[in-house]
């Protein structure tokens, strides 16, 4: 077990007939900040001292009295108002490091009662480039896959692809209209990517002229208000008058960026004449792609014999980015995949009184949202939530899991609390549903991530630029290392890609999901810090030890050698290497990939401490030399095992 759990139970015990409810105050026990107050802490005496009405080192002192821990630490020291400190013995350390050498899990138990999860996670709208925005979802979707499996729980992975939306209307109408067949039949990917963005830019181009005017008269009556508020207010505003100006102010702004927005968008179509041309050749187009989606959607043989025609080559590409990211589905369930489902759902959850025609169209009310949940439009059409709970369904009657999560934008967060809702509703009541949201992706002016000319930034050309600049890197380190360069120029290629790659996975996982982050190449390289760079460096380094001092790894570990911990530095890195089963716990907590990043960048440190302080292939004597070698090995696994369940794979040399 990991150690703060079986602390945990311990207290728990130790508490048993003192307090009713010892959940809350379970969670105070905590890892010391500090090693002079020990390994752990539990802070539980203060809040129950205020509870139970007693001074709190005296109940302080009762709990370490009543707990049993002797074969784990040192006896309990109390502190301050009432911290209970513990330190865990050295002895109790050394045999575990010891079982965790001869444990391919690295002393990680599995669970003795597993759940079923499905995955939902990546899912990009096919037939349209992936974008930096998948790189998110695809990345902690995957690691959170790997961290499940690992710790024994059984995982199904599904990537509910939107392949049935409007962009294969777009796709469509570019392909009737504007189509160049010998380009489709030498590279179909890129010019069906092509159609695309070309109907995209049209599109745009009409309603941005459609909502200029509007936007733009907007702007002139915000201008008047704010202007007639100020005078109003004469020359000294008190300080809520203050704010409303502000906030007027920022509005204005606002509305005026989105109308440069507008012209840029309109300027872009019109200085480029065979493009201004289109636009005027299809004056109708938003109108006609939605129409051959809803052909595709209501059966027409034509329109759905192109989707067939098209949907292999998007799988392809899709395909491709995810062997490079080393990323693998047990199904790919997308939305068209339900199609046929939904109609009936609608007449289900209509005769079952769940759904109510309102206005010509259908939806479902659920009980606390002012918002009903559209499952129907008045034109038929079913919608990304009507998808969304025929998925839900099949998933309960298929997989049985006990819980779904979906990985998944914020800007989503109100479509899933509906559907989680609607899908209880329904009678889905006993699976977890939990919709893990992350948050944007921003470019170093804060703004979400684009390239220079505005558009989202391509996923591949976003794996390329990485690689290229870790390439420059390994290139760099190699030509200084002091015998001279050791690697290859198919090695320093490999390595490259390896890096690259888990640079921006490692970036990326090693954010609190939630927030924003501030995309830079520059740091996810960097060779100190929180990144894959400094991990998979000191992984190297560890290597290179082996490969120096002449060791046999396997013969080193059946060995009879033992694990010594004499010096702080030793001792650190020993504890560290046995909270790797905690870390990963912790990252299941509430889904966070971050909880084991910052383990792992703890442990480099660790490691980087003791690599500093405790000499090991030149240390006194053969036993400590073998103890060091041990800690080296423990901390290689570790590393690599913790970097594999983010997905990120180690090199042996960089
Ligand atoms: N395709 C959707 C998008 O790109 C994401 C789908 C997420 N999964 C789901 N079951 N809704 O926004």
């Amino acid at each position: 077990m990991s150690i703060l759990p079986d602390l945990r139970e311990r207290f728990r015990a130790a508490l048993d007939g003192m307090v009713d409810a010892p959940d809350e105050l379970l969670d105070l026990i905590r890892r010391s900040q500090d090693a002079k107050f020990g390994d752990y802490q539990a802070n539980m005496a203060m809040p129950l001292g205020k509870r139970l009405g007693r001074p709190p080192r005296e109940i302080a002192a009762e709990i370490a009295e009543r707990l049993a821990v002797d074969d784990l630490c040192e006896p309990p020291e109390i502190a301050g108002p009432g911290f209970i400190n513990l330190r865990l013995r050295d002895d109790w350390l050394v045999e575990r490091l010891a079982r965790a050498v001869d444990d391919p899990r690295l002393g990680v138990g599995k669970l003795p009662e597993p759940r079923t999860y499905v995955l939902d996670y990546s899912a990009p709208n096919v037939a349209k480039p992936m974008h930096v925005g998948h790189i998110r979802s695809t990345v902690i979707g995957d690691a959170l896959c790997r961290i499940l499996r690992f710790v024994g729980h059984q995982v199904i992975s599904d990537n509910h692809i939107g392949d049935w939306g409007t962009q294969f209307g777009m796709i469509l109408y570019g392909f009737r209209n504007f189509l160049d067949p010998e380009a489709y039949q030498r590279k179909p990917l890129d010019e069906l990517a092509r159609l695309y963005r070309l109907v995209r830019r049209l599109m745009d181009y009409h309603d941005a002229r459609e909502k200029l005017p509007v936007l733009a008269e907007r702007v002139v009556q915000q201008r008047q208000a704010l202007e007639a508020r100020r005078e109003q207010i004469g020359l000294k505003p008190d300080k809520k008058t203050a704010k409303q100006l502000r906030q007027l102010k920022s509005d204005l702004a606002a509305a005026r960026a989105e109308v440069e927005n507008l012209e840029k968008q309109i300027a872009a179509v019109e200085s480029d004449p065979p493009l201004a041309r289109l636009a005027i050749e299809h004056p109708n187009i938003n109108a006609a792609v939605l129409k051959e989606t809803s052909r595709l959607h209501s059966g027409d043989a034509e329109n759905l014999r192109l989707w067939r025609e098209f949907m292999p080559v998007c799988l392809a590409e899709i395909e491709r980015v995810y062997r490079r990211l080393g990323v693998e589905f047990d199904h790919t369930l997308g939305e068209s995949f339900y199609q046929d489902q939904l109609g009936p759902l609608v007449e289900e959850l209509l005769d079952q009184g769940l759904a109510k025609t309102s206005d010509g169209a259908i939806c479902v009310f659920v009980a606390g949202h002012d918002v009903p949940m559209l499952i129907r439009k008045k034109d038929g059409a079913f919608l990304y939530a009507t998808t969304d709970l025929a998925t839900i369904r099949y998933r309960m009657q298929h997989f049985h899991p006990d819980a779904i999560l979906y990985v998944v934008d914020h800007r989503q967060s109100l479509h899933f609390e509906l559907l989680f809702a609607a899908a209880r509703e329904m009678g889905h009541t006993d699976v977890e549903l939990t919709h893990v949201s992350f948050g944007t992706v921003l470019g170093e002016d804060g703004r979400p991530f684009r390239t220079r000319a505005g558009d989202t930034v391509g996923l591949e050309g976003l794996l390329d630029e990485s690689v290229r600049r870790a390439r420059e890197i390994v290139a760099a380190n190699d030509d200084a290392k002091p015998d001279g360069p050791e690697l290859s120029e198919d090695q320093r290629r490999q390595v490259a890609e390896t890096v690259g790659i888990a640079a921006l996975k490692y970036a990326d996982l090693s954010q609190n999901r939630t927030s924003d982050y501030v995309f830079s190449y520059d740091k996810m390289l960097a060779m100190n810090g929180n990144t894959a760079t400094y991990m998979q460096y000191a992984y190297a380094r560890v290597r290179s030890i082996f490969r120096r001092g002449g060791v046999d790894v396997q013969r080193l570990r059946q060995s009879e050698a033992a694990i010594r911990l004499d010096s702080p530095a030793e001792r650190a890195l020993g504890l560290e290497l046995l909270r790797f089963s905690e870390a990963l716990d912790m990252a299941l907590v509430d889904y966070r990939p971050n909880q084991l990043t910052a383990y792992l960048f703890d442990l480099a440190n660790r490691y980087s401490t003791f690599f500093e302080q405790c000499p090991v292939l030149k240390a006194e004597s053969d036993a400590l030399r073998a103890s060091r070698l041990l800690l080296c090995d423990l901390t290689a696994r570790t590393l690599q095992k913790g970097l594999e369940l983010l997905g990120i794979d180690v090199v042996e040399q960089m």
